[in-house]
C-alpha cells in the first residue's frame, strides 16, 4: 500500500446515503491459506462487524450488504448450514450492540426459504430494532434481484386482478412500492470484494444509476482503508445521472 493511501480525506458532505456491498471471495482466501471454506466464512463476519462499524461513526445512513444469494442455496449442504449458523450467532450476539448504537436491522430476500428458527431470529431482530434511528443495516439473505421483480409484478398483477390497482397507475414509483427494498434508498455505491467484475442477480432495479466499485482484495482481508478508499473514489465521481454539465 502506497503511503498516499493513509491519506485520502473524505468531503462528509457527499458520503453516499447508501452502501451495497458484494461480500465476496471468503472461500478463495481460505483455500490460498490452506484452510476449509468455512474459515473465510468466519472471518468474513469479523470483516462485516468492522465495516458496519466504520459506516456507523461515518454517518452513512444505510449499508446493505449481500450475505446469501438465492443461487447459494446451490452450495453443499454443510457449507450452507455453517454460513446459517454464523448468520444466527450474530444477530444473537450484535442485538445489543445493535440497540446501544440505535441501529435498525432490516432483511431483504425470501426469508420463508430459510428454517424456522432462523427466520424467527431474523424477525425477531428486525422488530426489537425496528424504532433505531441512526442507521439502517441491511442484510441480504436468499435474495435475487430477479426473483424480486418478479415477486413485485405478481403482487400488482393480482392487484389489477381484484380492481385495487388501475394498471395506467403502473409506474416506477409504483413498482418500487412492491420491492423489498420499499422504505430504502436506491445505493449511490456498490463495493464488490474479489476481483469478480458482475452483480450476481444483486438489486438489478435498485442499482440503475449506483456507481461501481471493484477491488481484488478478497472480503476477509478488506477493511477500513479499503472502504475509505472505495468511498473516496465515490467523491471522484461525477454523477451525472444522464445529463450533461456544461461549463
Ligand atoms: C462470499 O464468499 C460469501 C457468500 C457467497 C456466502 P464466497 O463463499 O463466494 O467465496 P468465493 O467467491 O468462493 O471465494
Ligand atoms: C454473490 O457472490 C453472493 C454473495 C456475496 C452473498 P457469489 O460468490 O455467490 O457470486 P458468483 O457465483 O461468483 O457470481
Ligand atoms: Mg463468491
Amino acid at each position: 500500500m502506497s503511503s498516499q493511501d493513509f491519506d485520502l480525506i473524505l468531503d462528509p458532505s457527499k458520503l453516499p446515503e447508501h452502501v451495497a456491498i458484494i461480500m465476496d471471495g471468503n472461500g478463495r482466501w481460505a483455500k490460498k491459506k490452506g484452510l476449509p471454506r468455512i474459515y473465510g466464512h468466519k472471518k468474513g463476519v469479523e470483516t462485516a462487524k468492522k465495516i458496519i462499524l466504520k459506516t456507523y461513526e461515518l454517518g452513512i445512513p444505510v449499508l446493505t450488504l449481500f450475505a446469501f444469494s438465492k443461487e447459494n442455496w446451490e452450495r453443499p449442504k454443510s457449507e450452507i448450514e455453517t454460513i446459517f449458523e454464523l448468520l444466527k450467532f450474530y444477530l444473537e450476539n450484535e442485538l445489543e450492540n445493535m440497540q446501544k448504537k440505535e441501529i435498525k436491522f432490516v432483511a431483504i430476500g425470501d426469508i420463508e426459504d430459510f428454517p424456522k428458527d432462523l427466520q424467527k431470529r431474523i424477525k425477531y431482530t428486525e422488530d426489537v430494532t425496528k424504532e433505531n434511528k441512526k442507521m439502517k443495516l441491511c442484510l441480504a439473505l436468499s435474495y435475487g434481484g430477479r426473483t424480486e421483480i418478479i415477486r413485485a409484478t405478481k403482487i400488482i398483477a393480482d392487484k389489477v386482478k381484484k380492481g385495487e390497482v388501475d394498471p395506467e397507475e403502473i409506474n416506477e414509483k409504483l413498482f418500487r412500492k412492491f420491492l423489498y427494498t420499499a422504505d430504502l434508498p436506491d445505493p449511490d455505491l456498490l463495493i464488490r470484494t474479489s476481483g469478480e467484475l458482475r452483480i450476481s442477480n444483486f438489486l438489478l432495479f435498485q442499482m440503475a444509476y449506483t456507481e461501481f466499485y471493484f477491488t481484488p482484495i478478497c472480503w476477509p482481508d478488506f477493511d477500513e482503508k479499503e472502504y475509505i478508499k472505495a468511498l473516496y473514489s465515490y467523491q471522484q465521481r461525477e454523477r451525472r445521472f444522464g445529463r450533461i454539465y456544461e461549463f
